[in-house]
């Protein structure tokens, strides 16, 4: 039976909204980056792998540098796992750079809360995280979230980078996947 999908937020939608997230990334860092200096954007896949293209393009004229991880706490179910696992380490050296973390959801928050914990290890000048989506309701460890897309309450939500069991991820608006189970 194909998965019955509800329309959450529309590609124009979503484009203004990374717009003025980007702007607000611009204005935030500007002053922060010495001479010579970029951001380094750290996207976490797979997931925020559309969310961060769009992002690093819509920040002006501030010079922004990419580099991802990739983590990985959900098994093909619309219920996480308790365990983060990460399949794919950063390239590039962090200590003294100001980190941006660009990831898809925060929903239990567990994953951002582990990734944190890791970059934080590692010394960095600053480290802030955008989000496309906050889903609040389902948060059981707290995370500061410095960029958020969209904000609701929960709901799981395919397209724009977003998959559920591996579809989706290509669908340029968002849905909410109302399965029959539940
Ligand atoms: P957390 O550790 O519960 O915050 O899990 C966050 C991760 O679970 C995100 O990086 C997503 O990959 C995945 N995830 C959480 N909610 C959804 C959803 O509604 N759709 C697709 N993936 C989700
Ligand atoms: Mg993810």
């Amino acid at each position: 039976m194909p998965d019955k999908k509800v329309l959450v937020y529309t590609p124009e939608q979503i484009t203004a909204r990374v717009a003025e997230l980007g702007a607000a990334i611009r204005r935030d860092y500007a002053p922060l980056l010495a001479e010579g200096e970029q951001l380094l954007a750290v996207g976490v896949l797979n997931g925020a792998f559309i969310f961060m293209a769009d992002l690093v393009r819509a920040v002006g004229d501030l010079p922004v540098e990419v580099d991802f991880v990739r983590l990985s706490s959900y098994q093909d179910r619309t219920t996480s796992s308790s365990e983060v696992v990460m399949t794919k380490n950063l390239e590039k050296e962090i200590r003294g750079r100001h980190v941006l973390v660009v990831e898809d959801i925060a929903d239990c928050g567990l994953t951002l809360a582990w990734l944190l914990a890791f970059l934080k290890k590692r010394q960095p000048a600053s480290v802030r995280v955008a989000v496309a989506v906050d889903k609040r309701a389902r948060r059981e460890t707290p995370v500061d979230l410095d960029y958020v897309g969209f904000s609701l309450d929960d709901g799981f939500l395919v397209g724009y980078g977003l998959d559920y069991a591996e579809k989706y991820r290509n669908l340029p608006a968002i849905y909410e996947v109302v399965t029959p189970a539940g």
